[in-house]
């Protein structure tokens, strides 16, 4: 049963170019909290915008029973969440959909970050530590204004590689060719990823080539946030059966099934994901 309520933002500031670090305390929210999994919060306290905006949790501070958010700035939402005050009160639900789940044969394992996409690897690279779990983690941006997070990373004592577009910061060109060149060289045994579908498509293809197993972490539009509206739908490779989401060909033949990022994920296990073009 998730919270759905107001709490009161404790930090709200800038972190990057377009980035920001929300600190919320939430303790009945916090204490059911785990890796991977988001909250829905509304951005304004009047009615527009309507629909809540799906962010993922990027610190869990059971001790203290708050969650950070870090979000970027794309729209108008994210900038009534930017323009928040310490000590405004925030309405948000959660937590939301299923989170990361670590398996039991992972010893050495990848983390790939997109992007924002770093965003929910924060708490995921804490709990692999926990496991005492070998792990590298990637982080990939435009530039190296747009890497947020690699020195928090950092102090945990773990790996850290940046890959930047441009060469401004670290290895030059996309992460997914750093993680292609890991996967070859180091043959790690599992790997995280959370970014952009264009990323995520590309780090399918070599991740299958190698029959390297793992987790992604998808990003779509939401409503509802809860599994009600539809507004979130992925693919999901099946062996064979008929369509089953209600108006959505419900019945015709199909490869692969429609499920709820909202819900089912957003993290999917990556031999089942299918990301169109
Ligand atoms: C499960 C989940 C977790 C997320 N976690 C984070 C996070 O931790 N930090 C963060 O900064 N963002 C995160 N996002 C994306 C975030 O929800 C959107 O950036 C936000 O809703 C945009 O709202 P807006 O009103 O500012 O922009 P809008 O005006 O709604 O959109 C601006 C631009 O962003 C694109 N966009 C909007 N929503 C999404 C989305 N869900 N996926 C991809 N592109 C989108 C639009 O197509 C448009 O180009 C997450 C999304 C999901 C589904
Ligand atoms: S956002 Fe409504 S079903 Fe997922």
């Amino acid at each position: 049963m998730s919270f759905c309520g107001i709490a009161e933002v404790v930090i709200n500031q800038k972190v990057g170019p377009e980035h920001y670090l929300m600190r919320i305390l939430a303790p009945e929210l916090t204490r059911l909290a785990k890796p991977g999994q988001f909250v829905h919060v509304r951005c304004s306290s009047v009615l527009d915008p309507l629909l809540r905006r799906p962010i993922s949790l990027h610190g869990i501070d059971y001790e203290r029973g708050t969650v950070s958010l870090l979000y970027q700035v794309v729209g108008r939402g994210t900038q009534l969440l930017s323009e928040m005050k310490p000590g405004a009160e925030i309405d948000i639900m959660g937590p939301l959909g299923k989170g990361f789940s670590i398996p039991d044969r992972a010893n050495r394992v990848l983390v790939i970050g997109g992007g924002i996409g770093v965003a929910p690897l924060f708490p995921l690279v804490q709990a692999l530590k926990r496991y005492k779990i070998k792990q590298t983690v990637l982080l990939g941006a435009r530039s190296a204004d747009f890497v947020v997070g690699a020195d928090q990373l950092a102090s945990l004592e773990v790996r850290v590689e940046v890959s930047t577009d441009d060469g401004s910061l670290g290895y030059k060109g996309f992460v997914t060719d750093l993680a292609e060149k890991h996967v070859k060289l180091n043959k790690p045994d599992y790997f995280f990823a959370c970014g952009p579908n264009p990323m995520l498509k590309q780090l399918l293809k070599i991740t299958r080539k190698f029959g390297l197993a793992g987790q992604v972490s998808l990003e779509e539009r939401m409503g509802c946030g809860v599994g009600a509206c539809l507004a979130c739908v992925c693919k999901i490779k099946v062996a064979s059966g008929r369509c089953s989401v209600a108006g959505v060909n419900e019945g015709a033949p199909i490869d692969f099934e429609y499920k709820k990022v909202c819900t089912d994920g957003p993290v999917f296990a990556a031999s089942e994901v299918i990301l169109d073009d």
